[in-house]
Parts: structure tokens; C-alpha cells; sequence
């Protein structure tokens, strides 16, 4: 069984999969690591993040291994490495490559394989699991989304510029609009949940109660 969740960056999808996951006694994929994965990974090796046949090569040697909470790449534990600013400022030119989307969906459904899944992206229900059996498209404010990431960069001592946070984060939206495969849209059968003033207990309470639903209406059919 396989739940999506996607949705734009900020609206609380990796806390949001996490504590589902648990509540359904899923495991839980988080597909934007992989691509963060592989950026960090060309970045380490050098290469040109315009090159698109060392690309295609990287995305078909990397070993990504989930561990827990840890993401190891080729053996070594990437988990803190793949969140730095500098691998967020590259990641859109591995998450706009075909060749590695395409490579990295290959695994997605390969993982996805070994049970039941909540997966959380921004293409998981339109191109990595379109049979999924629940799909949900989180949103919230760009307000609101900004402001979250402006928490946690405090919890963990960054320095926070409020503006500078709204303008990466329309960066980000239009580069995940934009792009050519696998761009962020809600599926057509896809249930859209706004967590805007929602605590993330909320907002558990209310996927669970939606994939819940869902499994009740496929067992009577
Ligand atoms: O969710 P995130 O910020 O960790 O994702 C990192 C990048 O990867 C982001 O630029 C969007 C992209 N991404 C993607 O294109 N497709 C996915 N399924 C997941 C993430």
C-alpha cells in the first residue's frame, strides 16, 4: 500500500510523513533526500551540473541507502551534508535532469516494493505511483510556509532574514512549477489538505482519518 503526499517546499510534508508513517505503521520515503543525495554526491565528485551524460552515469552509480533517519551514500552517512544551503541552491539542477528523475523513480518504485509506503515528493502521486491507493497535496500560505522555515532555521541558531526567506522560497516554487518532468502538481485524485493554522497533530489526525477512510472504502468494494 502506498500513500503520496506532495506538495510545495514548507508546507510541513516531512514532519507531516514522518509521524503518519508511524501512526499507520508505514515506512516512509523521502524522495526530495535522494535528489539532495545526488547533488551532494556530483558536487563531492565534481561535476558538471550541466552534463547531462555524467549525470545520467552519477544517478545510475550512486548507491542511496535509507537507514532509519540517516541517508548514506556510496556507505557514507550523507544525512547533514545533503541540507546544506549549498546543496540546496544546486538541487534543481539534478531534480530538473530527466535522465536522473527517471533513474531515481526506477528506485523509488524498487523501495516502495519492500512494503507499505507514505512517500513524500512533489511528483509521488502523478509520475512515481500513479495506482497509488491515497494521495494527498499538502499546501499552506506562502506566509505561512516561509515563516515555518524561519522556525527552523532558529531551532538550529541560523541566522534568519524574513525576506530573503519569501524570495528563495518563490525561487523554489517556480523552479518546481517549472519544471519540464515531474513538476509539482497535485494529481487529479489527489485529496488537497491546508495546514495553514494547523498544529502538526492536526494535521496527522487529519491524513490519518483520509487514508483511514480510504481503506475502508477499498475493503467494501
Ligand atoms: O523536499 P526537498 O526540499 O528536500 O527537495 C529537494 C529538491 O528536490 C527540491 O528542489 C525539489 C526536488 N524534488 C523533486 O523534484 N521531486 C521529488 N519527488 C522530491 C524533491
Amino acid at each position: 500500500m502506498i500513500v503520496t503526499i506532495d506538495g510545495p517546499a514548507g508546507a510541513g510534508k516531512s514532519s507531516v510523513t514522518r509521524l503518519l508513517a508511524r501512526r499507520l505503521e508505514f515506512e516512509f520515503l523521502d524522495t526530495g533526500a535522494m535528489y539532495r543525495a545526488v547533488t551532494w554526491c556530483a558536487l563531492d565528485q565534481g561535476i558538471d551540473l550541466d552534463d547531462q551524460t555524467a549525470l545520467r552515469s552519477l544517478a545510475e552509480e550512486i548507491d542511496i541507502q535509507f537507514e532509519d533517519d540517516q541517508v548514506l551514500v556510496n556507505g557514507t552517512n550523507v544525512t547533514t551534508n545533503i541540507r546544506t544551503p549549498e546543496v540546496t541552491r544546486n538541487v534543481v539542477a539534478i531534480a530538473d535532469a530527466p535522465a536522473v528523475r527517471e533513474h531515481l523513480v526506477q528506485i523509488q518504485r524498487r523501495i516502495a516494493k519492500q512494503g507499505n509506503f507514505v512517500c513524500e515528493g512533489r511528483d509521488q502521486g502523478t509520475v512515481a505511483f500513479p495506482d497509488a491507493f491515497c494521495k494527498i497535496y499538502l499546501t499552506a500560505s506562502a506566509h505561512s510556509r516561509a515563516q515555518r522555515r524561519a522556525e527552523q532555521m532558529e531551532a538550529t541558531g541560523e541566522f534568519v532574514d524574513f525576506d530573503q526567506i519569501v524570495r528563495e522560497q518563490e525561487t523554489r516554487d517556480s523552479q518546481d512549477l517549472a519544471r519540464p518532468v515531474g513538476r509539482l502538481m497535485k494529481a487529479e485524485d489527489a485529496v488537497e489538505v491546508n495546514t495553514d493554522q494547523q498544529s502538526l497533530d492536526q494535521v496527522v489526525d487529519r491524513l490519518e482519518k483520509i487514508v483511514k477512510a480510504r481503506m475502508e472504502e477499498l475493503s467494501n468494494r
